[in-house]
């Protein structure tokens, strides 16, 4: 299966249909991304083992959308835990990141679990290699608060999955419930992305506001669930609606 498309062919998306505020702006703060998430990647998975359970709850309602047959997408794939996780449900799995540390993790951990039907790319799902309708599930676990245009990344997952195919998504909802220590280390996240020592979005979402990215995005959800553990995550199973 190819995920890729050939440049002789290309693909009908540009950066222009996606609103960019400026192709000089958006590789600007793509750059600052990258290096913040090469940063993070050493450290990534001792930090989020905390929200084990969230992680865990997330993999395994993910894994009843999944057969055998599926060309899964995982983008933002980060240290590659989830695709490792599921790679025996599914027939192949590309982990894309923009991060070229956090990549090297994942193909780490690939080959030393000797997983085979993983590739691990470093990109962004704007990326014109991409093939439109190749995928049957995309995931998006931990990203669409950190993003810079959340509602343009949907509108991408809507022409990169296949007809029938399924969006999902895990997001942490920094405006619903949580612990005070974990609201504590919210308030303090929010002061370093303001003075700009963390050159990322961080939104602080409801799982309302994601209700309506998905509407807007021209999906429907088929699987929500509300997952809480000192902090709130909302996970979405979304299809896209047909072209009527
Ligand atoms: C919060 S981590 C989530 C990682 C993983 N999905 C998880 O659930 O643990 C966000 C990841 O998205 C990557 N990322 C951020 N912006 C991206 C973009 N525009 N395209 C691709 N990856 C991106 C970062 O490098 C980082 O690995």
């Amino acid at each position: 299966m190819h995920v890729y498309a050939t440049p002789k062919l290309g693909v009908a998306t540009s950066r222009k249909s996606h609103n960019f505020i400026g192709i000089k702006n958006h590789k600007a703060s793509m750059s600052k991304s990258k290096i913040f998430w090469d940063n993070a990647s050493k450290n990534y998975d001792k930090t989020e083992e905390r929200f084990e359970y969230i992680h865990h709850k997330s993999r395994e309602n993910t894994k009843k959308h999944l057969e055998n047959s599926h060309v899964v997408l995982d983008y933002g794939c980060g240290t590659g835990t989830t695709s490792c996780e599921i790679a025996d449900r599914v027939k192949e799995i590309h982990g894309i990141d923009i991060s070229t540390k956090m990549i090297e993790i994942s193909r780490g951990k690939a080959a030393a679990k000797n997983i085979e039907n993983i590739t691990f790319t470093e990109g962004d799902i704007f990326d014109e290699k991409l093939k439109r309708e190749s995928f049957d599930r995309i995931l998006a676990f931990n990203m669409l608060h950190t993003v810079t245009n959340p509602q343009n990344v949907v509108q991408r997952i809507g022409e990169l999955l296949k007809p029938d195919g399924l969006f999902i998504s895990v997001t942490p909802c920094l405006r619903d419930k949580m612990s005070f220590l974990v609201g504590a280390q919210i308030r303090l996240v929010q002061v370093l992305c303001r003075i700009g020592i963390i050159p990322v979005p961080i939104r602080r979402l409801k799982s309302s506001d994601l209700d309506d990215l998905i509407a807007n995005g021209n999906f429907h959800s088929v699987d929500t669930e509300k997952i809480y553990k000192d902090a709130s995550s909302y996970f979405v199973v979304a299809k896209k609606k047909s072209k009527t």
